[in-house]
């Protein structure tokens, strides 16, 4: 399929739907405490996006092939789950790190976005993995521009993951997205500069680097969803909406609850 250029009226639509997934990040954040569960996460998200926003939570059904639908209107994944976690009645215990994935659909288009969280306490490692896995996400913002190519941002997540001892999860990537959830281009999070389609002014995708501790290989809970590391290593993702724009990229699902860019040296 090839990648579709949005109009500057689907990017004005796309700019409002992004900005609402960020704000159920937003709102949500301050629930994520010790001692709180996903399942009431889950619930808090879903009434902020129907009451309060009027937006649809994309997950809630949503049924790829081979998949039984999602049951839940956000995806959290804790510890060793790298995505897709299905939200449940387990307490959050300090030291947990969980990341919350929310898409929601406004007006037909849709704004996808997750952020981590640190329950309590981290454990150093836990604390590093989380920030290196947003440099790596930013790294790939800022490989991202007209007339470069989709494996330039590739590159620069997959090179900054394994310079700090990550290993970089294969099955899963990035999507382009709009009227659907998921469509062209897949936007990988390891390859070689130069390769791949060239980006150009109005494409839209997600970047959403899932980077573990460990080694890469993943497996699948029987739950048919909840995707984890082999190793059961620690497991960390962040994730933002990007358009690009005439000279460079803006990501659309930033924020004032999102964590400001890092510095890298
Ligand atoms: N939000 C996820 C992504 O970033 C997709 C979740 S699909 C679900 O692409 F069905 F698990 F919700
Ligand atoms: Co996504
Ligand atoms: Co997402």
């Amino acid at each position: 399929m090839p990648i579709i250029i949005k109009t500057p009226e689907e990017i004005e639509k796309m700019r409002l739907a992004c900005r609402l997934g960020a704000e159920v990040l937003d709102y949500v954040t301050k629930f994520v405490q010790v001692g709180v569960t996903t399942a009431e996460l889950n619930r808090l998200c879903h009434d902020y996006m129907v009451n309060v926003q009027g937006t649809t939570p994309a997950p809630l059904n949503y049924a790829p092939t081979g998949h039984s639908p999602y049951p839940a209107s956000i995806c959290a994944s804790i510890n060793h789950q790298i995505c897709h976690g299905i939200p449940n009645e387990r307490p959050l215990k300090s030291g947990d790190i969980v990341n919350l994935d929310v898409t929601v659909i406004k007006d037909g288009f849709h704004g996808d976005t997750s952020r981590m969280f640190m329950v309590g306490e981290p454990s150093i490692q836990a604390r590093r993995l989380v920030a290196v896995t947003y440099e790596c996400m930013w790294l790939g913002i800022h490989a991202a521009r007209p007339g470069g190519r989709l494996g330039d941002i590739g590159e620069a997540i997959q090179t900054h993951a394994e310079k700090n001892g990550y290993s970089v999860v294969r099955e899963f990537c990035g999507h382009g997205i709009g009227k659907k959830f998921h469509e062209a281009p897949q936007v990988l999070h390891y390859g070689k500069a130069g390769t791949g389609d060239e980006l150009k002014p109005g494409m839209i995708f997600t970047i959403e680097p899932m980077i573990n501790a460990g080694k890469a290989a993943i497996s699948t809970l029987a739950d048919g969803w909840t995707v984890v590391t082999r190793d059961r290593s620690l497991s960390a993702q962040w994730e933002h909406t990007l358009l690009i724009t005439e000279d460079g990229a803006e990501a659309l699902t930033v924020s004032g609850g999102s964590p400001p860019p890092p510095k890298i040296e």
